[in-house]
């Protein structure tokens, strides 16, 4: 079945592109004999994680439970670290069932937290890792600051220091390419500093963890970092292009819409809206952004609004789309889009092969209410 026969608004998977961009970046990753614990909450997939475990992931880095529970059980993987602290009796709990299962890090980034993790633990011990703010001002603490968190975590005793973690998530708000070599900078700078100050207070890192998918290529050649975790790779969108981190041609996921109205000369509708696309310009706001997706081929066009299931786009000039046309849009956050769907439809060559599913959203799980 070619993919002009499906019914839009639907999520189109480019499966050469997708394998493409997992092959490259764990190509990179090797060559920098760095680790690739690629993020997952991108695709939410177990599908996908398998394909990034096949292509030599050594493990994944995830962004909630579900996903670490999900990934144990469902892609055979090994090895997890959790993104973001987690607090909460029953939460530690499914962390101390996961380790059973696999090698699990957590994330600390200060002592009210481990605290509370400790005391949950009870006789039960994990291992963690300290997460360094380079620069992001979200969770973590400076370089400067490493040493003295970790001295207060220590005093945890079922709490085990294994090494440090960043994300410099802050490259998504920058204005260009030569923005985003100072993040990498930041990066690699403040990574450096926190390992050396740990150094020098016989903390030994087993894991110096950093990366975001712009800075990625660079940072991995610091010799410093050992694992590297992005997400966004596998799919690219907009945004990556507008800070010249991907191409056009690298960006997988492509939602497709059909042009159903023509009210005025200059403007189509389409059947996709902000439940499709989404309406954020980026994990933290990209001012490169215009409009809410790019349509592929068709720089004659711009989404100027979204409402839920509609798009409204202003034709700029000519154009040889109408009514009934089908176009495809590259989103402009490819993480948040994916995370519309229950399912991508693979293809190549425009033939489709086979359905992706997007197994391991949020809130897939249902609580215990009784
Ligand atoms: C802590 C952390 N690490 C890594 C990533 C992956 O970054 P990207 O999707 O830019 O590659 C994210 C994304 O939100 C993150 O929060």
């Amino acid at each position: 079945m070619n993919i002009n026969s499906l019914t839009t608004p639907c999520f189109l998977l480019n499966l050469d592109i997708l394998e493409g961009n997992i092959k490259n970046f764990q190509r990179l990753a090797d060559e920098a004999e760095t680790q690739l614990w690629p993020m997952l909450k991108t695709h939410k997939s177990t599908e996908i994680t398998r394909m990034q475990v096949e292509a030599g992931a050594t493990g994944v880095l995830t962004g909630t439970i579900d996903e670490a529970e999900a990934v144990v059980e469902k892609s055979g993987v090994k090895k997890v670290m959790l993104a973001y602290p987690v607090l909460g009796k029953a939460n530690i709990e499914r962390i101390i069932q996961l380790k059973k299962k696999a090698e699990v890090y957590i994330a600390l980034d200060g002592k009210e937290g481990a605290r509370e993790i400790s005391q949950a633990l009870g006789s039960d011990e994990i291992k963690y890792l300290l997460i360094l703010d380079s620069g992001l001002g979200r969770f973590g603490v400076e370089a400067d600051n490493v040493v003295s968190a970790v001295k207060i975590i220590d005093s945890y005793k079922n709490l085990k220091f294994s090494g440090i973690c960043t994300h410099t998530g802050q490259v998504y708000g920058v204005l260009g390419k030569e923005e985003v070599g100072s993040i990498i900078e930041m990066e690699v700078s403040s990574t450096e500093m926190a390992v050396e100050n740990l150094k020098k207070s016989n903390y030994q890192c087993d894991i110096v963890a950093t990366g975001t998918t712009p800075t990625f290529s660079e940072a991995i050649k610091s010799p410093y970092i050992t694992a590297s975790r992005p997400g966004n790779y596998v799919f690219c969108d907009a945004i990556q292009v507008a800070l010249g981190a991907a191409t056009v041609e690298e960006c997988s996921l492509t939602v497709m819409a059909t042009i159903v109205s023509h009210p005025t000369e200059n403007l189509f509708i389409l059947d996709c809206g902000s439940k499709c696309l989404g309406l954020d310009k980026g994990a933290h706001g990209s001012s490169l952004i215009e409009g809410f997706g790019t349509v592929k081929g068709h720089p004659e066009l711009l989404i100027t609004g979204l409402s839920e299931e509609v798009a409204k786009v202003k034709i700029n000039g000519q154009t040889n789309l109408k009514i009934g046309s089908k176009i495809e849009i590259i989103p402009n956050h490819s993480c948040s889009a994916a995370n519309m769907t229950s399912y991508m439809i693979g293809y190549r060559d425009k033939k489709i092969e086979r359905l992706i599913e997007v197994d391991i959203r949020g809130n897939s799980k249902k609580p215990k209410i009784y």
